[in-house]
């Protein structure tokens, strides 16, 4: 059987919350917040969430007076313990989406569960090409003619689930990791906020590994 799954919440006036996961500069974090400061965004970004002290993030939250949490992955058991408590801070801020953007961590069940078709993640190659770390230098190695971001629902596996949006850069002659990386960069930064964005009007249906984008509903 097909499970469906249709994003929002059923309030559909009010703006949804969203939980940011960083690990480091935060670059996309900003573009989310920009475009939620802007008002083409119907989602705030309630509380930010890195377990690396060091996350430029980290600051970048605090400049806009979003709440930036620090939770250090050492003091923890293992994952699930992490993940337990990421779900507790979540929930207690009535977190409806969670954004994984440069989250240099593993999701265990525990999260996924909890928020279950709920947590979103951006990579920097197109799937299911590339996944994993360094998916600009893979695909510079391997030879690609394009390369792009991928936004996904996350599930079980790595950067394995149903596919949101795509978009494509070309790769040049002369690419380094850098350059193409920064071509991927200022796409993630267009993409992320509009992936959001049709999560936040209900848009999204997840149908097994596939998501329908639905057309806008009348104004
Ligand atoms: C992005 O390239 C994203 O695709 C990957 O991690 C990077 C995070 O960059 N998951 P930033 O911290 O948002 O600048």
């Amino acid at each position: 059987m097909l499970v469906r799954f249709r994003s929002g919440r059923v309030n559909m006036t009010k703006k949804i919350n969203l939980g940011v996961l960083i690990s480091g500069n935060g670059t996309n974090l900003q573009a989310i917040i920009d475009a939620s400061e802007a008002g083409s965004l119907d989602a705030v970004v309630k509380c930010v969430i890195s377990n690396k002290v060091s996350a430029f993030g980290l600051e970048r939250a605090r400049k806009h007076g979003i709440e930036a949490i620090h939770l250090d992955h050492k003091q923890f058991e293992n994952r699930e313990a992490y993940d337990a408590k990421v779900v507790e801070i979540l929930k207690e801020r009535n977190i409806d989406l969670v954004i994984l953007a440069g989250f240099m961590r593993i999701v265990t069940p525990v999260l996924l569960e909890a928020f279950k078709n709920r947590v979103m993640n951006i990579h920097p190659a197109l799937l299911p090409a590339f996944p994993g770390l360094d998916a600009q230098k893979q695909a510079l190695e391997y030879g690609a003619k394009v390369a792009g971001c991928t936004i996904h629902f996350v599930d079980a596996g790595t950067d394995t689930g149903p596919i949101i949006l795509q978009k494509t850069v070309p790769i040049l002659e002369n690419d380094t990791e850098e350059t193409l990386s920064e071509r991927i960069h200022k796409e993630e930064h267009k993409s992320y906020p509009e992936a959001i964005q049709l999560f936040a009007k209900g848009r999204l249906s997840v149908e097994g590994r596939r998501v329908r984008v639905l057309p806008e509903a009348d104004k």
